[in-house]
């Protein structure tokens, strides 16, 4: 498998290689990631892996993604590690770009997606979606690969990378995969590095409370803000950690629900030692 196994900084080259593969008849699979590879990461790897013949990696932590304040600077980069792993896995191509690259001079163009981007992550993150939206278009531009791997984990992010494609005709197949957790439940994040034993005990509490509303679901609670309350209960019972916000939407959308009576996402986000992490769950399916 290894033999194979090349990095590309330069997109003209990246592209080249895509439109030859696809030339010989190779399904090419997309994965986007801001690298510090964990399990999450390697899932989406995994699956373009059994679905498609050629697999393309792209690590590029976007500066446009990240509001002033944030951790762009501070944000975990193990390249090594990241490509020994991925060589390891079976993976064909690693594409990543330098900023200069991504971002010559001049570079002006934004990509909106419009509302969706709005609520949820776009009221602490007003420009968070900007830079993804912007940043997934021009990857998919670079690497026009015949499916691109996305994680449930990230919902709204789901739903932006959706939008574009629909809106703007992207022909690459958007795929998204189930989150992947620690063996206590806990989802996995790049950003989970940041935490110390205790912020990482404490953190265990956003998950948990997707549990305590998944179990108060199945025992036959629907009513939002019964269900709201308990999760904000149980959460602040441990403490140390700041919610942001626990929102219930219909599923596909951020549309908020009072009741349950159909597929519903819970999404939250919370606080623990200054490190923003996300969570969410599906019920009422
Ligand atoms: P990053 O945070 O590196 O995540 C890359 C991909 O891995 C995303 O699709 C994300 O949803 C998925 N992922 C992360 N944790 C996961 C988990 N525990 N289970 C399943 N999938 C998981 O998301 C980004 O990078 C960037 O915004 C990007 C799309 C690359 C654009 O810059």
């Amino acid at each position: 498998m290894s033999i194979d196994f090349k990095v590309v900084t330069r997109a003209a080259e990246m592209r080249q290689a895509i439109v030859h593969a696809q030339q010989a008849g190779k399904a090419v699979g997309l994965v986007p990631t801001m690298g510090a590879l964990h399990g999450g990461h390697l899932s989406l790897v995994d699956a373009s892996l059994a679905e498609c013949d050629r697999t393309v990696v792209t690590i590029f932590v976007n500066p446009t993604q990240f509001g002033p304040g944030e951790d762009f600077d501070h944000y975990p980069r193990t390249m090594e590690q990241d490509l020994a792993q991925l060589r390891e896995r079976g993976c064909w191509m690693v594409f990543a770009p330098t900023v200069e690259e991504m971002y010559p001079a001049g570079h002006e163009t934004i990509v909106d997606v419009g509302s969706i981007r709005k609520p949820l992550e776009g009221v602490a993150r007003p420009r968070h979606f900007f830079g993804v939206a912007t940043v997934v278009l021009k990857l998919l531009n670079m690497v026009p690969a015949d499916r691109a791997y996305f994680g449930q984990k990230d919902y709204q992010q789901t739903l932006v990378v959706r939008k574009l494609a629909s809106d703007l005709n992207v022909p690459t197949e958007i795929c998204v995969c189930p989150i992947v957790r620690e063996a206590d439940g806990m989802a996995m994040s790049s950003r989970n590095a940041y935490l110390s034993p205790s912020g990482r005990r404490q953190a265990l509490a956003l998950s948990q409370s997707l549990e305590l509303a998944k179990e108060m679901f199945t025992a036959g609670e629907t009513d939002v803000a019964r269900l709201h309350a308990k999760m904000l209960e149980s959460i602040q019972a441990v403490g140390g950690v700041e919610v942001e916000y626990i929102a219930f939407v219909a599923a596909g959308t951020v549309d908020l629900v009072q009741q349950i009576e159909g597929p519903t996402m819970i999404v939250l986000a919370g606080r623990v030692e200054n490190t923003r992490l996300l969570d969410n769950c599906q019920i009422g399916f």
